[in-house]
């Protein structure tokens, strides 16, 4: 039976990515020897290293203006490290909230700096962006942050929010590589790697190179953008096999046709099945159709007492973690890069017989 995981992250990998990982895993470029095991320091890994940055900085067009970094800690740990490097004494961080990670990551800022929220950070439900007029913003703010893609709600931003001036950066954990963008817009931009590049274990970080450094805030080396930007991520062991990984994956996308192919093949993906959904009087989707996510659909059954019935029949056909966050409730569909046509294809077809059989 062919397996379709729709989990939020770890997410699914290409099945040829895992193929090429095992077909070397005992040998890696001829050592002998597993990726697993070689040196970060040895020429092999640090070739492996250079393919890295400048496969990403091809498909994503980064300039040298930025550097390029990898983290480890996830993308939780950015939630820290930007306002420890980049806040001033007197500054003030503006979050524009559209879900739980961009709350979270307001609520970590506020131990390092002062926070100012564009939406209520009280709401439990999010089902939109939120709107605000940049005028009023504090044009003095260090940054403004949000969330491109909140994965829990399945809330999307469609157009570049406005910030009058005030640096740009961005959470682009579930959304990197998913869809089209200029990096030139941003001042920062972070993605863990576990759902469309690669597997847990490290953070992709694009900054501005006249960010780095500049902080008088007494700053851990390990939390230090300076650290990563100065020894191109080498200063301790870096996470190497997730490092590597990476690379299998941007080289898939490259394979692919690069990332304008994989955002019109997302918005295939995505259309088909809220297009299902929003024909239905057995499923809904509660989000305003402006500002739904291409990669992460949440759906509910109007009678929620099948819930239960729907993810054991699901699973059992093949379609895998297809249960909503908790703090969200429902199911929700994860479809990031990794799954096909052919996945919401099944999918679809499954939950038209499931509402066959049920409604
Ligand atoms: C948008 C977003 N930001 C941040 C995180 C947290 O990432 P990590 O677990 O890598 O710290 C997640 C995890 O799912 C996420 O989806």
């Amino acid at each position: 039976m062919t397996v379709y995981n729709f989990s939020a992250g770890p997410a699914a990998l290409p099945l040829t990515v895992k193929q090429q990982i095992e077909a070397e895993l005992y040998d890696w470029n001829g050592t002998g020897c597993s990726v697993m095991e070689v040196s970060h320091r040895s020429q092999e890994f640090k070739d492996m290293a250079d393919e890295n940055e400048a496969l990403a900085r091809e498909l994503l067009n980064i300039s040298d203006e930025y550097a390029v970094m990898l983290i480890p800690g996830g993308a939780r740990l950015q939630y820290s490290m930007l306002p420890i490097n980049i806040s001033s004494k007197q500054g003030e961080a503006i979050y524009a909230i559209n879900g739980h990670w961009g709350k979270q990551a307001l609520k970590e800022a506020g131990r390092f700096t002062q926070v100012s929220s564009t939406a209520k950070v009280n709401d439990e439900v999010y089902a939109g962006i939120p709107s605000y007029d940049d005028n009023e913003l504090n044009a003095k703010a260090d940054y403004f942050h949000y969330t491109s893609n909140e994965t829990l709600e399945g809330v999307q931003w469609h157009k570049l929010p406005q910030t009058n001036g005030i640096p740009l950066c961005c959470d682009m954990t579930s959304d990197l590589l998913t869809r089209e963008f200029d990096v030139n817009d941003y001042s920062m931009i972070y993605a863990s790697a576990q759902k469309n590049m690669g597997i847990a274990g490290i953070t992709f970080v694009i900054m501005k190179r006249d960010m780095i450094g500049q902080s008088t805030n007494l700053i851990p080396t390990m939390t230090d953008y300076k650290t990563y930007a100065d020894t191109r991520s080498f200063y301790n062991t870096p996470p190497t096999f997730p490092w590597y990984v990476m690379l299998l994956m941007l080289r898939w996308v490259k394979a692919q046709g690069g990332v304008s192919t994989i955002q019109d093949i997302n918005q295939a993906k995505s259309s088909q099945l809220y297009a299902f959904v929003d024909q239905s009087d057995f499923y809904l989707n509660k989000v305003d159709p402006n500002c739904r996510s291409e990669v992460n659909v949440p759906f509910w059954l109007h009678d929620e007492s099948l819930n239960q019935k729907f993810l054991s029949e699901s699973a059992d056909a093949g379609l895998k973690a297809l249960k909503g966050h908790m703090a969200v409730g429902g199911m929700r569909a994860s479809i990031y890069n990794a799954i096909s046509l052919a996945g919401i294809d099944a999918l679809v077809d499954f939950m038209q017989e499931f509402e066959r059989t049920n409604g």
